[in-house]
């Protein structure tokens, strides 16, 4: 089309006409309008209308374009219909399409008459003597007639030109009826066939609803299980989701949309209220379903199979959608309890069952770890180290920049807190500190008496206490850096030093060095036990320790510092320190949990929220 055409349209007719028709605009400036993003469910208004350049742009999903991408998508149309539509409304008379343009548009045409037919005629066989046997197959299935309706289910009935005999009867070429997967043309010159036999057809639609395929599944044991038609000029798999007509409405109304693997699955879930659900069509997701299901939903939930079949699909959906990641864009991982499909779940345990599962799907966050995890080996320093690379490697198949931050920074924490926990002599992993035992007697899970948490003003509105990232041995060396810097404190603290364990091991060092340091000796200050420590050979540990610009703030030197703040400084940040360890903890306890739901992994979060709790609650206590 050329452009004169379509900026003729443009400039007669503003895209905030357009658009107001669907979602209400709020005036932001002289041409620009802010409004509830029509594709995808969201509560406060990220879609920006700019009529002086006459595009939209979602800050929230990423949705951009023109008049007509805006009503192509809305309307579910074409290009060329869009046009058609927006030319009327705007007063512009467009020019003839080329001959060609127009043939190939009629050919379209013929070809969705030719299915549409088709689909008529599989309706009306599943009503006749002969499909007796696809509506006691329905039957057995718990499908209702209206169900049957709805979805136009119909039968193909077993003779070999049924179908063909019945299309050429009502005008259409045999030609045609190959194009559209209707019939098979045998290679060795014979006359073509039905493609479908004796089996019951689900017509596969477009997003408009028209019939643009069939899948057929046999009523009995036969290969395949189900037939699909052939890539035609208007089915392509890949850019298909099988009930996406239906679906699309209710999964905007409820800002959810359900992926299942099988027709019967959608149309099981459909028949029991949940009607936001579509298939992909026996193959991995595309890039291109990936963003139709966005266009319906931030969080699509992708229900798989427990069988190995459908956790690999799970995986590669997984490895397609990394990449296409966006903040506010991402997936849900769904299994199913004891191997079932939706349908049969919901055969079994009724829709309630299924209900609570969709709500039990885990973020794609936590699923990424669990698989991971599932084939990790972490028994060597080398396979410990390959683990944390290939983590890293996975997080860099973001593409999203911003969003891969995010995804490093939360990763990492489950890496160290893994980690910690495969080192054997880590002091608080002996026995006798776990959970469990000794928690009931109030001494919690790091032993001893509750950590006292008072900090000192300066501390208290520090990055360190709003809890902000700041790599994760900060905590550690300022509880070393305040023993170098005050080591008349060493005496107070000489027991939960013995306790605390450090995940960076040069830090470990360090500390179990100062606890060798006899440090009743009357003359003991900083410098002797800086010559101590250099001694031993951690000289650069320390210098590092005093020139690094965060730790110097809280550890300086200052003349009007009692012991006794010194202490509350040392203590708060021990606390910090065990809440950090807690909370990698508990992330990682909910993605074990996610991927094996077992009594004693429930008793584990439960354990680490109870002893979060409480370091949280003497905080919130000492501060007030
Ligand atoms: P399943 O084998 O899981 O089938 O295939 P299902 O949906 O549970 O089928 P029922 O309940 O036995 O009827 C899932 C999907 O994979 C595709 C189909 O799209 C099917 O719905 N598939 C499966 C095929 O395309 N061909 C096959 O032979 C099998
Ligand atoms: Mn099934």
């Amino acid at each position: 089309m050329s452009d004169d055409v379509t900026s003729e349209i443009k400039a007669r007719l503003s895209l905030s006409t357009v658009v107001g028709r669907r979602t209400k605009l709020v005036r932001k400036g002289r041409n620009d309008f802010m409004a509830l993003c029509p594709f995808h469910g969201e509560k406060t208004p990220s879609f920006h209308v700019m009529d002086d350049k006459g595009t939209y742009y979602c800050f929230g999903c990423g949705e951009k374009g023109d008049v007509f991408t805006f009503v192509q998508k809305t309307e579910n149309l074409g290009f060329r219909e869009a046009l058609e539509r927006l030319a009327a409304e705007a007063g512009v008379t467009l020019p003839e399409q080329n001959p060609e343009a127009k043939q190939q548009a009629e050919r379209r045409q013929t070809l969705h008459e030719v299915l549409e037919a088709a689909c008529a005629w599989y309706e009306a066989q599943l009503k006749t003597g002969a499909g007796q046997a696809g509506r006691d197959y329905f039957a057995k299935r718990g499908l209702t007639p209206a169900t049957v309706a709805r979805f136009r289910l119909g039968f193909a009935p077993p003779g070999s030109t049924a179908l063909k005999d019945a299309m050429i009867a009502r005008g259409f070429a045999p030609a045609l009826l190959v194009e559209a997967g209707l019939l098979r043309q045998p290679d060795d010159g014979r006359p073509p066939y039905d493609y479908f036999r004796d089996r019951v057809t689900f017509p596969i639609r477009d997003a408009r609803g028209r019939v643009i395929a069939f899948g057929a599944r046999t009523l009995g044991d036969g290969e395949p299980k189900y037939l699909n038609s052939p890539e035609t000029p208007l089915f392509h798999k890949g850019d298909t989701l099988f009930n996406l007509n239906l679906a699309r409405e209710a999964a905007l109304k409820c800002g959810r949309v359900l992926v299942c693997e099988g027709y019967m699955d959608v149309i099981a879930l459909d028949q029991a209220g949940i009607a936001e659900a579509v298939a992909p069509l026996g193959t991995a997701l595309t890039e291109n379903q990936l963003a139709a299901l966005w266009r319906l939903a931030p969080e699509p939930v992708l229900c798989f199979d427990g069988d190995k079949a459908g956790q690999r699909a799970a995986h590669r959906a997984l490895d397609r959608a990394l990449p296409l990641l966006k903040p506010g864009h991402s997936l849900r991982f769904l299994t199913l309890p004891d191997n079932l499909d939706p349908d049969e779940l919901i055969r079994r345990d009724g829709v309630a069952a299924m209900r609570i599962a969709i709500d039990k799907a885990v973020p794609l966050v936590d699923y990424l770890w669990a698989a991971e995890l599932a084939t990790a080996d972490l028994t060597t320093p080398e396979r410990r180290a390959a683990f944390e690379q290939r983590i890293g490697r996975r997080v860099f198949e973001i593409a999203d920049t911003r969003l891969q931050i995010h995804y490093r920074e939360e990763l990492r924490g489950r890496v160290r807190a893994l980690l910690a926990r495969q080192r054997p002599q880590r002091p608080q992993r002996q026995p006798g500190y776990g959970y469990g035992g000794g928690m009931g007697r109030g001494g919690g899970r790091f032993g001893g008496p509750p950590v006292p948490l008072g900090a000192s003003p300066s501390l208290r509105a520090s990055r360190l206490a709003r809890g902000e990232n700041i790599g994760g041995d900060s905590n550690e060396a300022l509880l070393l850096l305040l023993l170098i810097r005050y080591p008349a404190l060493l005496p107070q603290v000489e027991e939960d030093l013995i306790r605390v364990g450090f995940e960076v091991p040069a830090l470990d060092r360090l500390r179990s060095e100062l606890l060798s340091i006899p440090f009743d000796a009357p003359d003991l200050d900083s410098d002797r036990v800086k010559g101590h420590l250099a001694d031993v050979g951690l000289a650069e540990t320390i210098a590092r320790l005093e020139n690094d610009p965060f730790l110097a703030m809280h550890a300086g030197i200052r003349d009007d510092l009692t012991i006794d703040l010194v202490e509350e400084e040392w203590r708060h940040a021990l606390a910090l320190h065990f809440r950090r360890i807690l909370r990698a903890e508990l992330s990682e306890a909910q993605a074990t949990y996610d991927a094996a739901p077992t009594e004693s992994n429930v008793r584990r979060i439960q354990a680490i929220r109870e002893e979060l709790t409480r370091i949280e609650s003497q905080g919130s206590r000492n501060r007030d």
